[in-house]
């Protein structure tokens, strides 16, 4: 993103009817016959054909030469050469999607890049968890409260939070609301990358009304001084470079409904080859990684770079048959192992699926997902995680990667622009109590805007010990 206006010749253009040159990818009809994991059971199927056939003639949100892009850099993390930061909400929201919201996530992820690339000297490949991470597994069909059953919430993409009949009824017009919301998402996100808020002379800025007591707001204040300084230095000499005034930055999601994500796939016209255009990256979630499941059926179509998830049970077999599934070409920057095993698994978890993965010579991207593997209920009824939990996880992926001598290529953190409590520790030392004061998210725990920053500078001092 950010390399300018499409140019007209890539996928999506023109598009209906699909997949007119017979390029086979498995129908709508077949995925569904395979057998698809946490899909919602819509009370109407007319309305989910009439959605469905929407979307198949909507413009992509994204460009296949773009994923082309994202799949090269994923490439260079593999190799060590750069750093993936993705982050982004456990779960978007339609109402989420505002000016203010979408500026302040993005902030807060120029921010912690800036961070680990100047402390670490590495460069780091930024992706938003953003602009289509509306629908979420869940690991009950339904929710009781107070004596009361109802379907469990499923992201937006499916039905609504509140907790009412009427609510949680699966709606197939959600999926083109997201759609929509997506669209909105990106091309602000686009707006800012292109339009200058991005530029690296706006390092101060991103600062501002930060809490000043935070001393990592401090400290960035320091960082970003020096930072200026070297620019203004670089000016003065006359260089100017580019990279100084655009930042590249990608969109992903989980790919979750087969309705959404099968119509959003197109035929790139330039290599006749099929792209999900609702994301760069799109990845596999832990309940739906089924070697013989519909989505990884899906996912080996189609040609972005993808990712999988892989927690506690995943074996180093099963690692490895899904990297044939899914790369059978063994093409570099393809697939990301996602894992999350939790603070007190990885170091046992974990060695064994890199040391069979690496072994085998199979090209993966390792990043550690330290979020999902390390929730737990406050007894305050909150669904929360421990910042010291989250670092920890990370700390045990740095450590297994240097002893097998292998790559800890990044991590995907979900987290907020805004000051919002829900998880406990961390400088401002939140905790089970202060939990109620601001707890906003729909499904899972987000580090605030202070815990995103102090995890990036805690995150650059693990960086520079793995580039020295
Ligand atoms: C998520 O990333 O929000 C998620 C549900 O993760 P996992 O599939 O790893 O549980
Ligand atoms: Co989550």
């Amino acid at each position: 993103m950010g390399g300018g206006p499409p140019t007209g010749h890539e996928s999506g253009c023109g598009a209906p009817p699909p997949y007119p040159w017979g390029v086979s990818i498995p129908t709508l009809e077949q995925l569904h016959a395979i057998g698809a994991a946490q899909q919602p059971t819509y009370p109407d199927q007319a309305a989910v054909t009439k959605a469905v056939e929407r979307l198949r003639t909507v413009p992509p949100l994204v460009f296949a030469g773009e994923c082309d892009e994202l799949k090269d850099k994923i490439a260079a993390v593999s190799r060590g050469e750069a750093f993936l930061l993705a982050g982004g909400d456990c779960a978007e929201t339609f109402d989420g999607v505002t000016a203010d919201n979408v500026r302040n996530k993005l902030r807060v992820l120029l921010q912690m890049a800036v961070v680990l690339t100047y402390a670490a000297s590495v460069p780091v490949v930024k992706l938003g968890r953003l602009a289509g991470q509306y629908a979420k597994p869940r690991s009950s069909d339904l929710e009781t409260r107070d004596g009361v059953t109802l379907p469990a919430y499923r992201g937006d993409a499916v039905n609504g939070f509140d907790f009412t009949p009427e609510s949680r009824i699966p709606d197939p017009q959600r999926l083109v609301d997201v759609y929509n919301s997506s669209a909105a998402t990106l091309n602000l996100v686009r707006a800012f990358v292109t339009g200058g808020y991005a530029d690296l002379r706006q390092v101060h800025t991103w600062n501002n009304d930060f809490v000043r007591e935070s001393p990592y707001a401090q400290r960035y204040e320091l960082m970003a001084g020096e930072i200026e300084r070297a620019l203004t230095f670089m000016k003065a000499i006359g260089a100017d470079p580019d990279e100084f005034h655009r930042v590249d930055f990608h969109s992903s999601h989980e790919a979750l409904l087969l309705e959404y994500e099968h119509a959003m796939t197109r035929i790139d016209s330039r290599t006749q080859l099929p792209y999900n255009v609702s994301g760069h990256m799109v990845w596999i979630g832990e309940r739906t990684r089924q070697l013989d499941g519909a989505h990884v059926e899906y996912f080996r179509h189609i040609r972005n770079p993808i990712g999988c998830k892989l927690g506690p049970t995943a074996t180093p077999d099963e690692a490895l048959a899904l990297a044939a599934r899914l790369n059978p070409e063994n093409e570099p920057g393809r697939l990301t192992f996602i894992t999350r095993f939790g603070a007190g698994k990885v170091r046992d978890g974990l060695p064994p699926l890199v040391e069979k993965v690496t072994a085998e010579g199979v090209q993966v991207a390792w990043v550690s997902d330290p979020m999902h593997g390390n929730t737990f209920e406050a007894s305050t009824g909150y669904k929360t995680r421990r910042f010291d939990d989250v670092l920890d996880e990370i700390q045990g992926f740095f450590d297994v990667h240097r002893a097998l001598g292998t790559v800890p290529g990044g991590m995907m953190v979900e987290m907020t622009g805004d000051d919002v409590t829900e998880i406990v520790g961390g400088g401002e030392e939140i905790d089970e109590h202060g939990l109620a004061h601001r707890y906003e998210s729909v499904v899972d725990p987000r580090l605030n805007r202070v815990q995103s920053l102090e995890l990036a500078f805690l995150v650059a001092e693990m960086l520079r010990a793995r580039t020295t």
